[in-house]
């Protein structure tokens, strides 16, 4: 085959890449299509590694037109790509099979590092090749700027999802440090394009300056908000990415890098729209981890009413209608098997079972649908807030599981409250409410929640698995 044709096969198998990116991100868009959405996606990459690989062609422009050469790769060059691939492929297998639903941000957090680390390295080995094209060279250098507070960045979500970094650290006025280092990451940047310095101390310097204002970004912000802040990341990711797309001429790496970032983008607004914060207040809010601390909140009056396992099993045992919301609680409890065995069981003997999906129940996008999904759930029993909301006050029995900001009614009463403005599940409209949780702690907001003192409210304390195992052994008897 002519180089020309191997050039143009490369670039068919990318534009194929290409589309298969973005039909894989539209079937992810739908529980049902997801898996089927993530296979197309990852063929499509497939492809576009191996003619990345195996098809070196570069186009030239000649005094008489274009033309193709071929560039020889020496074999030891191949060995390296291949024993990175094996290593990497095993390494990501091996975690992404291991890892508990509860870990997936940490997980994703890590991944979106590595891909930081890439487009980081990319910069400094490309640095000085570039031959005077200043084009090549932003490209170069926002990629590693970008990359690198990505990397860095991502460390630290990761360190405080696991909890290494439990608590978030707060300089005096980090804000006003973080905007004149970030500032001057940016100044230094713009000096390495336009000087026409080509010193490795310098190069190593700005990739040092924009580690640190990778962590110095991240440290103030506090454990709860890191999917918000893995999301953003995950953007800057894409558009480090983009950049090494542009630099290369790769239209795949281009394509790959547009998508990831404007995914991000979106899923970072997403999630503030659903939780009625800023982004601004994300990065800047002190909020999650230090602001509001437990018992913060409207002042609490009148008492708890404790609730036995016989009394909630005779109580949903005469209901025709139950509304399940599912929360963080239950995924850290591991109780998605036993709700839905519970669902069916209710529905064995006549009872209407629905589940309330809040968009931001749980600590990450669609986290209640992906696990009420793994149980086999029946996926048109999963009801968006917006559409279960006007059901409730028809509703017998809402049964709370592990879910506690989502629930809180002092995001609608309470203008000094921190989640004030965050639309809830309106569960304080239903004739009973049973609420499963260990204690009366507070959650992800750190602030106390009415809906437990409201006199239609039982309270069920204990682990979420272990309360509905009984709940489900009382059902059976009766
Ligand atoms: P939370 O408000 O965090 O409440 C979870 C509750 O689960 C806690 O009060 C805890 O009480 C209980 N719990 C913990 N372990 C349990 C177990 N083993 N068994 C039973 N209960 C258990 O959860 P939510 O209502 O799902 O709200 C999510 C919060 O996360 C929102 O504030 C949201 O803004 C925030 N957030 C979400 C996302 C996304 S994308 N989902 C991203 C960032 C932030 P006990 O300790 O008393 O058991």
């Amino acid at each position: 085959m002519t180089p020309e044709v191997l050039y143009n096969i490369r670039t068919i198998t990318y534009i194929i890449a290409s589309a298969t990116f973005i039909i894989g991100l539209k079937r992810m868009g739908n529980a049902k299509t997801a898996r089927n959405g993530n296979l197309i996606a990852a063929v499509g990459m497939t492809l576009a590694i191996i003619a990345s690989i195996f098809i070196h062609v570069n186009k030239v422009q000649t005094e008489t037109g274009v033309a193709f050469e071929q560039v020889e790769t020496p074999g030891f060059i191949y060995s390296l790509i291949f024993a990175a691939i094996i290593i990497g492929t095993i390494i990501g297998w091996l975690t992404a099979k291991k890892v508990q639903m509860t870990k997936m941000p940490e997980l994703v957090s890590m991944f979106n590092g590595m891909g930081g680390a890439c487009a980081a390295l990319i910069g400094l080995m490309e640095f000085h090749h570039n031959t005077g094209n200043t084009g090549a060279l932003i490209a170069i250098v926002l990629g590693l700027i970008i990359g690198s507070v990505s990397f860095s960045g991502s460390v630290i979500a990761f360190l405080k999802l696991n909890g290494t970094m439990n608590k978030p650290v707060r300089l005096p006025s980090y804000n006003i440090i973080n905007t004149l280092v970030m500032i001057g990451v940016f100044a230094f940047g713009a000096y390495m394009i336009f000087s026409g310095t080509e010193s490795s101390t310098l190069l190593y310097l700005l990739f040092a300056a924009a580690l640190i204002y990778g962590i110095l970004f991240t440290i103030p912000i506090g454990g709860a908000d890191m999917p918000v802040v893995i999301s953003l990341l995950n953007s800057f990711t894409g558009l480090a990415a983009a950049f090494g797309g542009f630099l290369y001429d790769n239209k795949v790496m281009l394509t790959g890098g547009i998508l990831v970032g404007s995914a991000g983008t979106l899923l970072t607004l997403v999630m503030c729209k659903a939780m009625n914060r800023p982004l601004s207040n994300v990065i800047f809010g002190a909020f999650g981890g230090g602001g509001a601390s437990a018992g913060d909140g409207p002042d609490v009056k009148g008492s708890i009413k404790d609730m036995s396992v016989a009394d909630a099993a005779v109580l949903l045992n005469y209901s025709k209608k139950v509304v399940i919301v599912p929360g963080y609680g239950l995924a850290v409890a591991q109780a998605q098997h036993i709700i839905h065995e519970l669902e069916m069981l209710l529905e064995e003997r006549g009872v209407e079972v629905k589940y309330a999906i809040h968009p931001v129940a749980g600590r990450m996008p669609g986290h209640m649908n992906v696990l009420l999904a793994e149980s086999n759930v029946d996926y048109g029993k999963l009801v968006e807030m917006e559409e279960i909301n006007p059901e409730l006050e028809q509703t017998d029995v809402v049964l709370v599981v592990g879910a506690n900001d989502v629930v809180n009614p002092a995001a609608k009463t309470d203008p000094s409250s921190p989640i004030y403005g965050m639309p809830i599940l309106e569960v304080d409209k239903a004739k009973h409410i049973i609420v499963n949780k260990r204690s009366m702690n507070a959650g992800y907001a750190g602030i106390d929640n009415l809906l437990f003192y409201d006199p239609k409210t039982s309270m069920l304390f204990g682990d979420a698995k272990k309360a509905l195992t009984e709940l489900v052994a009382e059902l059976k008897t009766m």
